[in-house]
């Protein structure tokens, strides 16, 4: 531990000499008001310290009080359901605390309640040779949440014993004999520093979807089970309604919603909305499996910073226990723009757009922490951790630095177009812009695990998009009229495709979220209404009475049909197609 004094104080960064003992990361408590901080920069014997909390009312030669130890957080029971700051602070405790609205400085609130008890229930046993990640024993933690609780990394020996009951997070509940001969007392919860990776044995590769019932994200722009992806867009173009719709639909076991630098109300939006919301695997409420993170564009900058490297450490610890985790940041700009004004507090040397030259780096160090892995311990577990960040570049700039930076890491991108979002089709995502570069890795899943034909249809689709963009440059220049009779039903498919298909409701209660069975079958309904129409029109019907059957409405009205009744419900619009299609073709023959 070393103590200096404040020499000066620069909004959120605080020069403190005297520090020559304290390390880098080292987390500081600053003033008598004991303010949290972390120290970013140390030459010579003074460190910089970039404080979490406000420093108004701060100033030379109060104290500085380094605690030796990095940045952590708590894992352990309890974690699930929290709504922490960025710096895991649970974000209701300290307002009571305070007593008010305003979070008051320099409060010390543990991250996980001292006073909760959790039922444990062991499955290793006496005598066991643990090593680090094995299963010590089990939490029921919420309705649909079983916490493993593991020999957390590093630690190994015997167990020397280990007791089922009902503990607080700080309880010993097993010992362990390590190889020196020393025991060492195990409690449910531990600490980990957040700017440091949660150790794994192996990555492997993503080879399975995040489901998410988006269609043109699961058809046209999957992501893989520890995949990277971003979602770049201007102001308003549905960045937030994209996480929001992953956070609430996404096939994982565990969701970490990190609110970073956006408005106060988005955030209230899903605090208000996510608990109502049903899980419709568990049946159970969205809560019972999600952690939030909340530091929104009111709270300190510096919070900011560190929220995401919160937020990734509580996800890689329960994809240690082999659970699949999916954690959503709105918005990386956000951050990115903490780091920058931290960055210029320090005076470093600016680079592109006044960030400095490591944000791609450090950008990088963030998403690497995705994957899916091999976890540690003797049993055969695999975790994944899928993490979807949103960018918003100033204006729908994507040429700016931190858009560009991302996108040379992420695999999938999620293009979303002020122009599309204006003609209110949503999610805005475009089609031609937008890719996966999972997609080939994930070939293999889509077709033999949801249908043979899926790929087939998928790229059926993308020809059709894509013929149409060419097909509207000719339009024009000499009008739809001048198009031949193909190329204008081909028109028509791909206007099916765009909003029959592609455009989803996330506001609507059957629309918001479709299965990868019905996303297949409706690929089929608008497919088959071209191909069909197309060699009809080979027999001489015309283009004109393929545009006005009825079961085109159908086939528009088919995402509003709900799950159990989409089998049925397809072979009547199956049906009604190939009757109509015939009626009109007679029609010709007389
Ligand atoms: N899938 C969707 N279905 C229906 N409406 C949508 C959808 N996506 C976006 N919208 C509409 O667009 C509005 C703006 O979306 P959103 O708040 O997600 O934009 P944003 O990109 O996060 O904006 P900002 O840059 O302000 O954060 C929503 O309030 C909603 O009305
Ligand atoms: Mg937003």
């Amino acid at each position: 531990m070393s103590t200096g004094t404040i020499k000066k104080v620069a909004g959120p960064l605080v020069i403190a000499r005297g520090m020559k003992d304290a390390n880098m990361f080292d987390v500081c408590r600053v003033s008598k008001e004991r303010l949290i901080g972390e120290i970013i920069e140390i030459h010579g014997d003074e460190a910089s310290v970039q404080v979490y909390e406000e420093t108004s009312g701060l100033g030379p030669g109060e104290p500085v009080e380094s605690t030796g130890m990095p940045m952590s957080v708590e894992l352990g029971p309890g974690l699930i359901g929290s709504i922490y700051d960025g710096i895991q602070r649970p974000l209701e405790k300290i307002m009571e605390v305070s007593n008010s609205n305003n979070l008051q400085r320099g409060v010390d609130v543990p991250s996980l309640d001292r006073d909760k008890t959790w039922h444990f229930v062991p499955t290793a046993k006496a005598g066991d040779k643990l090593q680090a990640g094995d299963v010590l024993g089990e939490v029921q933690e919420t309705a649909v949440v079983k916490q493993k609780i593991l020999v957390p990394p590093k630690k190994a020996g015997e167990l020397k014993s280990i007791k089922e009951g009902d503990f607080k997070v700080t309880d010993v509940i097993a010992v362990i004999k390590t190889e020196d001969g020393s025991e060492e007392e195990l409690t449910l919860m531990q600490k980990w520093p957040v700017r440091t990776g949660r150790p794994y044995k192996s990555k492997l590769s993503p080879e399975r979807p995040l489901i998410t019932g988006q269609r043109v994200i699961d058809t046209l722009f999957p992501i893989a089970k520890g995949g990277v992806a971003a979602v770049p867009g201007p102001f308003g173009s549905g960045k937030t309604v994209v996480q929001h719709q992953l956070a609430k639909w996404a096939d994982a076991d565990i969701v970490v919603y990190i609110g970073c630098g956006e408005r106060g109300n988005e955030m209230t939006d899903v605090l208000n909305e996510f608990p109502e919301l049903k899980d419709p695997r568990t049946g159970h409420s969205l809560m019972e499996r999600t952690v939030l993170i909340a530091n929104t564009s009111d709270m300190p900058v510096a919070a900011r910073e560190a929220s995401i490297y919160t937020g990734i450490t509580i996800a890689e610890y329960f994809r240690d226990m082999g659970y699949s985790v999916a954690l959503m940041a709105d918005s990386t700009s956000r951050w990115a723009e903490a780091l920058r004004e931290m960055s210029g507090r320090l005076e470093e040397m600016p680079g592109e757009e006044g960030y400095p030259a490591y944000l791609g780096s450090r950008l990088a160090q963030f998403y690497e922490r995705a994957g899916i892995v091999k976890t540690l311990g003797s049993e055969d577990r695999e975790g994944s951790l899928s993490v979807i960040g949103a960018v918003s570049p100033a204006g729908g700039d994507i040429s700016e630095p931190v858009t560009q930076a991302t996108l040379r890491i992420v695999k999938v991108f999620w293009s979303l177009d002020s122009s599309l979002a204006y003609q209110r089709h949503f999610p805005a995502i475009n089609w031609l812009t937008s890719y996966s570069l999972y997609m080939d890795s994930l070939s293999k899943w889509f077709n033999s695990d949801v249908a043979s034909d899926w790929i087939k249809l998928r790229q059926e689709i993308m020809n059709l998009l894509e013929d149409e963009s060419k097909l509207n440059e000719m339009v024009q220049l000499v009008g739809m009229d001048a198009l031949s009779d193909p190329d204008k039903l081909k028109m028509e498919a791909a206007r099916s495709i765009r909003e029959d298909f592609l455009h989803q409701d996330a506001f609507h209660d059957v629309d918001t979220y479709t299965s990868l069975d019905k996303q297949h079958k409706m690929m089929q309904l608008v497919l088959a209404f071209y191909n069909q129409a197309l060699e009809a029109l080979d027999k001489g019907v015309d283009v004109d009475d393929i545009f006005k059957m009825d079961v085109r409405e159908a086939i528009g009205r088919f995402k509003y049909t709900e799950e159990k009744d989409v089998a049925a419900r397809y072979k009547e619009v199956i049906d009604e197609l190939s009757n109509e299609l015939s009626k009109i073709s007679n029609k010709e023959d007389i």
